[in-house]
C-alpha cells in the first residue's frame, strides 16, 4: 500500500512517499480502516522537525483521519465491515482521567498515523462519525475539534447567553467558534486578516478585531464588554498573547491552555490570583468526549470549516499549506 513516512527531522525534506509499505492486517480487538481523507494539525509539522517530543522514526504522520472499516479482528464487538469511522488521537484515552504515558499514545507520534491507505486500530482507538458528514469532514475532528469541545464544553461548562474570546482562525478556533454558538454564546475572535474576520462572521462570530490593526484587542474585549471582560478564553497564542487573555477573561473567568501559534513571551503570574482566574490546560480528549461531541454535531448538522482539500500525492503542498499561516479552518489531505 501507498503511506506517507516521516524519516528523519530534517522538516518536509523528510517525508517521503512509501508505494511497497505492507499493508496492515488486523489482529484480535482490532480494525482495519481504508482511510478516505486525513487532516493536519499544528502538531504535524513539529513532528517532521522533530520538536513535538513523543515521535518514532520513521512514522506514518497524522492523528487525524476518516475511513470505512474493510476487516475486524477476532472479539471486535463495536464495528463491522462497512461502518463509517475517525481516529482517535488518543490510541488508550476511552474516558476518565488521563493517563500519564497518554503522549506515547497518539497517532503520528510514538504510533503509525493515518496518512496511509489503510491502518489498522485497536477498537478504543476509532469511533463513528456522524452520517452527515463526508470523509473529509468527519477527518477534521479527532484533534482540533475534540479540544475545543473539551475545553469549552466539557471543561468550561459553557451556558447560553456567556461570552466567549477566541484567537485566530485556524483549526482549532473555526470549531470553538461553531460549538458556542451552538451553545448560543456570544464570540470575541480576533484575527491578523480581514478577509478572515468577514469570514469568521459567517461561521457565527458576533464581534471580530484585527490583531494587526488593533495589538490591545484586550482593551477593545474590555470595551465590547462594558468593562466586565469574558467568560472563557480558548487560548492557542501561548506565552505571547496570555497575559492579554487575562486581561481580557472576566474576574472568576477561565483560559483554556491551549496552544503556541504566537511564540515566544513573558508572564507576570500577578493578575491569576489577583482576579482569581481559572488557567485549565487542554490535552486533546478521551474518546467518551468525542462520543458526546459527534452526538452534538448531529444533532445540529454542524460542518467543519475547512479551506482547502489536498490530493494525496500533493500532502507536501498541504503541509506547506498550513506553514504559510494563509488558511482559514482545516487542511484536508485525501486519500484517493
Ligand atoms: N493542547 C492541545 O490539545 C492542542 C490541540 C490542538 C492544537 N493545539 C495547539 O493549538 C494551536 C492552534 O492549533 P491549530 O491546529 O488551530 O493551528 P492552525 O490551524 O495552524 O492555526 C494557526 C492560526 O493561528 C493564528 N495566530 C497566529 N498568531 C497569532 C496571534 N499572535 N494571535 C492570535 N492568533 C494567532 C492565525 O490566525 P489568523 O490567520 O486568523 O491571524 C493562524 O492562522 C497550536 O499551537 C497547536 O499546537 C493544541
Amino acid at each position: 500500500m501507498r503511506a506517507y513516512e516521516v524519516t528523519n527531522t530534517s522538516g518536509l525534506d523528510g517525508l517521503v512517499l512509501n508505494a511497497d509499505r505492507p499493508t496492515p492486517e488486523p489482529g484480535p480487538g482490532q480494525i482495519a480502516v481504508r482511510m478516505r481523507a486525513t487532516s493536519l494539525n499544528a502538531r504535524d509539522h513539529g513532528v517532521t522537525r522533530g520538536i513535538y517530543g513523543y515521535t518514532k522514526f520513521p512514522v506514518i504522520p497524522l492523528s487525524d483521519g476518516a475511513g470505512e472499516v474493510t476487516a475486524v479482528g477476532p472479539g471486535v464487538t463495536q464495528f463491522k465491515p462497512g461502518d463509517r469511522v475517525a481516529s482517535t488521537f488518543f490510541q488508550t484515552w476511552s474516558g476518565g482521567r488521563m493517563p500519564a504515558d497518554v503522549s506515547r499514545n497518539s497517532l503520528g507520534g510514538m504510533l503509525d498515523g493515518v496518512l496511509a491507505e489503510q491502518v489498522v486500530l485497536p477498537q478504543p482507538g476509532a469511533i463513528h462519525v456522524p452520517d452527515h458528514l463526508s470523509f473529509a469532514e468527519a477527518a477534521t475532528l479527532p484533534c482540533a475539534a475534540l479540544t475545543a469541545w473539551h475545553a469549552l464544553i466539557e471543561a468550561g461548562g459553557l451556558k447560553a447567553g456567556e461570552t466567549v474570546a477566541v484567537l485566530g482562525t485556524g483549526g482549532v478556533s473555526c470549531f470553538a467558534v461553531q460549538f458556542a454558538k451552538m451553545h448560543q454564546a456570544k464570540v470575541f475572535l480576533t484575527s491578523s486578516s480581514d478577509v478572515k474576520l468577514a469570514r469568521a462572521q459567517a461561521l457565527g462570530a458576533d464581534h471580530t478585531i484585527n490583531y494587526r490593526a488593533t495589538p490591545d484587542w484586550d482593551q477593545e474585549i474590555l470595551k465590547q464588554t462594558g468593562g466586565a471582560g469574558v467568560d472563557h478564553v480558548l487560548e492557542v497564542g501561548g506565552p505571547n498573547t496570555l497575559e492579554k487573555s487575562m486581561a481580557a477573561v472576566r474576574p472568576g473567568g477561565s483560559i483554556y491552555v491551549i496552544g503556541a501559534v504566537a511564540g515566544a513571551g513573558q508572564i507576570n503570574p500577578r493578575i491569576i490570583n489577583r482576579k482569581a482566574i481559572t488557567l485549565k490546560g487542554i490535552h486533546v480528549g478521551p474518546r467518551d468526549m468525542f462520543a458526546n461531541m459527534n452526538r452534538a454535531i448531529a444533532a445540529t448538522g454542524l460542518r467543519p470549516a475547512i479551506d482547502q482539500t489536498f490530493p494525496f500525492a500533493d500532502a507536501k503542498r498541504a503541509y506547506e499549506y498550513q506553514a504559510s499561516g494563509a488558511h482559514f479552518g482545516k487542511i484536508v489531505i485525501s486519500v484517493d
